[in-house]
């Protein structure tokens, strides 16, 4: 008996999978499909797959041709597959020519003739109109979304809005993109609005851009009052709008599977959570020189907020704030205490105090420790009473990471909402709420 084998995603099932399927099936007598997982689709940045693995692995045995389908998890799978399976003949489409040559030393290895004309990608541009994108403002985090939405198929950065013309049209020049001079043409010409400006102008431009019906991802802080945050998001709801609040670490992978771990009961009841972000900035920056909204808590405490609400739930019993401040009383530095029903938190920021960006998450059987920069979690291990068992993971996190949170608000705007979780409205509500009472306490509010 022949044994075949072929791997792929198979989204949106057409014509050229069929075709593959079939010639596959006819180069021997038994066929093995591999089916990719989400996860391992995600690690190797393919990042807008529509289907899930259930509905991808119906349609591949829906053909007939599959004799038995398994799944592909991880890079490197496929040689232990052939061992394992007695495999006589590897094949893939012709896309992949020369990619798998290393495979002939396992066994046979057969390029079929990929079907002109169609693919998952296409369909996906096809099924779903190309998201245009205007960004608000230009910091730097607008010159690394703007790279980043480049690895996302299905969005495409249209144009930029600042008041300040001169800075759109540097920023326009230097991107290849559009500068609008009006918000109203601005607003014409785009379907999602990026707001990445001063974080006081959050709310007016949010709320702006839902009024002219399109979504909206802002980065944090969202807002910096509850009302206001509540406020946006009922707008939203009512005109049936996305808006999310870009904090780019709750749609990473490796910090999603952090969050399953600490979870999982592994540590046991979680206590206490200590968690910290500092980034040194130059003196001139809007940082460290707006003596109204700069500051390090404003700046950093939307992340390090993140995990404590992931873990203890957003509604707090106390919280006190602790500062030490530079010129213009802009805090340098703050620690925020935090006591919730089911255990303690310290949250600490700076902006002119260099410590390390550790997350340490403790527990009634162990504790998690993440290292500097945890809010791009790579790596993570699992420590106990006894020194001697430690469990490490690990996950891939590619590129600046905002990558995952534009795919994800792609996602949900094309109704394939499975990301919602990953920032709850009723968090970031909480986030502004920590915002605006950390505002009050400094007389700013
Ligand atoms: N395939 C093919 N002809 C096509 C598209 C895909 O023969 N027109 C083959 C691929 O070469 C691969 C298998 O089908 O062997 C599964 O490919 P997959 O990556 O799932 O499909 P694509 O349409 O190429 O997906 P994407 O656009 O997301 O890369």
């Amino acid at each position: 008996m022949t044994k075949v084998i072929t791997y792929g995603t198979f989204d949106l099932f057409h014509e050229g999978h069929y075709r593959l399927l079939q010639r596959a099936k006819a180069l021997g007598d038994y066929l093995i499909v591999g089916v990719t997982t989400e996860n391992y689709d995600q690690a190797r940045g393919k990042l807008n797959v529509v289907d899930s693995l259930m509905t991808r692995i119906e349609n591949v045995k829906k053909t007939g041709f599959a004799d038995e389908v398994i799944i592909e998890e991880s890079i490197g799978q496929k040689v232990s597959d052939v061992k394992k399976y007695k495999v006589d003949i590897f094949t893939v489409g012709s896309d992949w020519i020369g990619h798998f040559d290393y495979m002939a030393e396992y066994c046979k290895v057969v390029y079929l003739e990929r079907t002109k004309d169609v693919s998952s990608t296409m369909l996906r541009n096809q099924n779903f109109k190309i998201q245009r994108i205007g960004i608000i403002g230009t910091g730097r985090i607008t010159g690394r979304f703007l790279m980043e939405s480049k690895s996302v198929s299905g969005v495409s950065v249209q144009g930029v809005y600042n008041p300040h013309v001169e800075s759109a049209k540097r920023f326009a020049k230097k991107y290849g993109i559009e500068v609008y001079e009006t918000k109203e043409r601005f607003f014409e010409n785009t379907d999602v609005i990026y707001v990445a400006s001063p974080h006081e102008t959050h709310y007016e431009y949010v709320k702006e851009a839902l009024l002219h019906d399109k979504h909206v991802l802002c980065e944090k802080p969202f807002t910096l009052q509850k009302e206001q945050a509540e406020e946006l998001f009922a707008i939203a709801k009512e005109r049936n709008r996305i808006l999310f609040e870009g904090i780019k670490t709750a749609y990473c992978p490796g910090f999603n599977k952090l969050i399953d771990i600490a979870c999982s009961g592994l540590i046991g009841n979680i206590r206490y959570i200590d968690v910290c972000f500092t980034k040194l900035e130059n003196k001139n920056t809007r940082e460290l020189t707006d003596t109204m909204y700069g500051g390090s808590f404003l700046e950093l405490g939307s992340y390090c907020l993140l995990p404590v609400f992931k873990l203890f739930g957003w509604e707090y019993e106390d919280v006190d704030f602790e500062s030490i401040y530079g010129t213009g009383k802009i805090d340098l530095f703050t620690k925020a205490s935090f006591k919730f029903e089911k255990g303690l938190a310290t949250v600490t920021c700076g902006l002119g105090v260099k410590s390390e960006g550790r997350l340490l998450i403790a527990g009634t059987k162990g504790y998690i420790v993440v290292d500097a920069p945890w809010w791009k979690t790579t790596y993570f291990e699992v420590h106990f009473e006894d020194t001697t068992r430690v469990e490490k993971y690990s996950d891939r996190f590619l590129g600046d990471g905002l990558r995952y949170e534009i795919s994800d608000m792609l996602n949900q705007i094309n109704g394939n909402n499975k990301s919602e979780f990953k920032l709850t409205r009723k968090e970031s509500v909480a986030m502004a709420g920590v915002m605006e009472a950390f505002l009050n306490k400094e007389g700013k509010g």
